[in-house]
């Protein structure tokens, strides 16, 4: 297996540059893109659309279907980037398996961990049957009578039943009592990413808050892959989809802890270098493990404000094999801002109201259609106190107005 840890960097567009790829490019992909730039890496960035966010920044793009194995198989071998950076889940991991097994390039952070955490059985399992790391009861089925099997025979209500291929709480849903196990169990057959019929069914998880413990491995002043944890950000969630995150969030010193042993395993489990999102409910001392990302969190679009390096800028650097420095600076906040409508080339307005918030900044990612529900940009502010960066990033967010272009 390759282990690029670029002693040099070289020019972007000649021979000497350090060549990387993105498997999609939406708005976290265009901040990883942004970050890379800035240290004059060549980036290609990819995604199933044109003109999609981290496109408009990258040296050049390319659209195919990441989940077709032949068409992506093909664009690593016409581009051979030194790294492939997956963006999101749903990617044809096998291919990545071979890419990585052949030594045509490093796969971020590993090709096994982009491969378990796209299905929510193979990181489960790892995590609750391998390593023996805390999450809530669950149980997988591939019918209904499995489903309600499962639910009777120990699993309980209330719980929560999501395809094992979704992202962004698609699919997923709430279950009070039996009635409620058959539209569920529908909802997730149509709404899974593939059209396989699998579901995981977890026992509801009664947390205080939840969170995301930001880990960076990356290479340490030994020359070793150390662990690096950011403190750790608290989150609103509405259906399945982030609406606010701060940072930091603050935890008893035991949860803290805990919440850092379970992130340092279960990364040190999926390995290679890179910055991950686990996500974990917390309730006085008792953490939870429910999921992990091996890339930048959407929640964490808040360290754009409360970091020195954002992480964003942490991914780029331990990915390159750079040291990282994952300090909070300042107490922060995020907020999405919505699109509200269905178009396409919509425009802002308010923007001079949103940025007079004190302390605040906006990023609209210059999504070419716009939906109603769809993040199409974000508010994030500091301030002393965590209460009061998250008024300043809903007021800077509430200010954003959607019009139709
Ligand atoms: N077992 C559970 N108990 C309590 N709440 C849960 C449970 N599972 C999920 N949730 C709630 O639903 C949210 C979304 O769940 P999850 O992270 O598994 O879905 P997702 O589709 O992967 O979402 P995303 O891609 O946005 O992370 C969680 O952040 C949490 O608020
Ligand atoms: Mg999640």
């Amino acid at each position: 297996m390759t282990n690029h840890c670029f002693r040099r960097l070289g020019t972007p567009l000649s021979p000497s540059a350090v060549k990387v790829m993105l498997l999609g490019a939406g708005e976290l992909g265009k901040e990883v893109v942004i970050a890379l730039q800035r240290l004059g890496v060549e980036v290609i960035a990819v995604d199933r659309y044109a003109d999609a966010p981290g496109m408009q920044v990258a040296h050049r793009s390319h659209v195919i279907s990441m989940t077709d194995p032949v068409a992506l198989r093909a664009l690593i071998e016409a581009e051979r980037p030194h790294l492939v950076v997956p963006e999101i889940e749903a990617i044809a991991t096998a291919v990545l398996i071979e890419i990585e097994r052949e030594g045509l390039a490093e796969v971020i952070p590993t090709a096994r961990a982009a491969q378990l955490t796209m299905n929510r059985e193979g990181i489960r399992r790892l995590a609750a049957e391998e390593l023996g790391l805390p999450t809530s009861a669950y149980a997988f089925a591939s019918s209904l009578s499995e489903l309600q099997a499962a639910i009777d025979g120990g699993i309980g209500y209330p719980c929560f039943v999501k395809p094992v291929m979704s992202s962004s709480g698609k699919g997923q849903s709430l279950l009070r009592g039996a009635p409620d196990v058959a539209n569920a169990w529908e909802f997730a057959l149509q709404s899974g990413r593939v059209k396989e019929a699998r579901v995981i069914v977890e026992a509801f998880v009664p947390f205080e808050y939840e969170i995301t413990q930001l880990t960076v491995r990356a290479l340490g002043l030994s020359g070793a892959i150390e662990t690096f944890f950011c403190e750790p950000i608290g989150h609103v969630q509405v259906a399945g989809d982030y609406v606010e995150s701060w940072q930091p969030q603050p935890m008893s010193s035991i949860a803290l802890e805990r919440g850092r042993e379970i992130a340092a395993r279960i990364t040190e489990a999926l390995g290679g270098r890179g910055i991950f999102g686990v996500e974990l409910f917390v309730k006085g001392d008792d953490v939870w493990f429910s999921e992990v990302s091996p890339r930048p969190h959407d929640t964490g679009l808040v360290t754009l404000a409360s970091q020195r390096q954002s992480e964003f800028e942490l991914h780029a650097r331990a990915i390159l094999g750079l040291p990282v420095d994952p300090d909070l600076r300042r107490p922060a906040a995020s907020a999405v801002i919505y699109g509200g409508v269905d178009a396409r080339g919509i425009a802002f307005e308010g923007l001079s109201d949103a940025l007079a918030v004190p302390e605040s900044d906006v990023r609209l990612f210059g999504k070419p259609e716009s939906f109603k529900k769809r993040r199409m940009g974000v508010a994030v502010a500091s301030a002393d106190d965590i209460n009061e960066a998250r008024r300043r990033a809903k007021l800077a967010a509430s200010r954003v107005r959607p019009v139709l272009g």
